[in-house]
């Protein structure tokens, strides 16, 4: 009973900083989901998707973008834009709240010397107007699960 009751005491301020991070990052504001986001990446939380080099879903992209423009939003620290096929687009920009994670994309992209190609945004989707492209991606963005109807 004391051994649970230790347990207890301290997983739940652990538990409670999760489930408010949680909560933040889906209805907070977006200086407050920028900040949680970056910490995450920070932390390395995050780095198990720095290889993602045969994802399923680069199939489908380069299907679809059909040399065209990808419009990539949530791009993290930038996988996708370095992963996919350097000839299945012309061009690719990738959008992500996270400032670390954007200057981690750019900096990948610069050293697979896809520069002139890609190119890495910080802003929050949700409050982003139109960009031209020719397919617009999510993968992994929680923005898009819980507030699809601000897109
Ligand atoms: C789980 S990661 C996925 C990263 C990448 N798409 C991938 O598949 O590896 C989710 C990404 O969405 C970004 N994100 C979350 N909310 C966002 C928002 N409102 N605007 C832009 N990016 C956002 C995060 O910073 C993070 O990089």
């Amino acid at each position: 009973m004391e051994v649970d009751k230790k347990v207890f005491d301290h997983l739940l301020p652990e538990r409670l900083k999760t489930a408010l991070c949680g909560l933040l990052k889906r209805c907070g504001p977006s200086f407050l989901r920028a900040r949680i986001w970056d910490r995450e990446f920070d932390s390395g939380q995050w780095d198990y998707l720095d290889s993602t080099k045969d994802d399923y879903i680069y199939g489908y992209l380069k299907n679809y973008a059909a040399d065209g423009r990808i419009l990539d939003m949530g791009c993290g620290s930038g996988n996708t834009g370095t992963e996919l096929a350097y000839d299945s687009y012309s061009a690719y920009d990738g959008v992500d709240i996270s400032t670390l994670a954007v200057r981690r994309a750019e900096k990948r992209s610069e050293m697979e010397g896809r520069q002139r190609k890609n190119q890495y945004i910080v802003g929050d989707i949700l409050t982003f107007t139109t960009m031209r492209c020719t397919i617009s991606y999510s993968f992994e963005s929680p923005c898009i699960i819980f507030q699809p109807e601000k897109l």
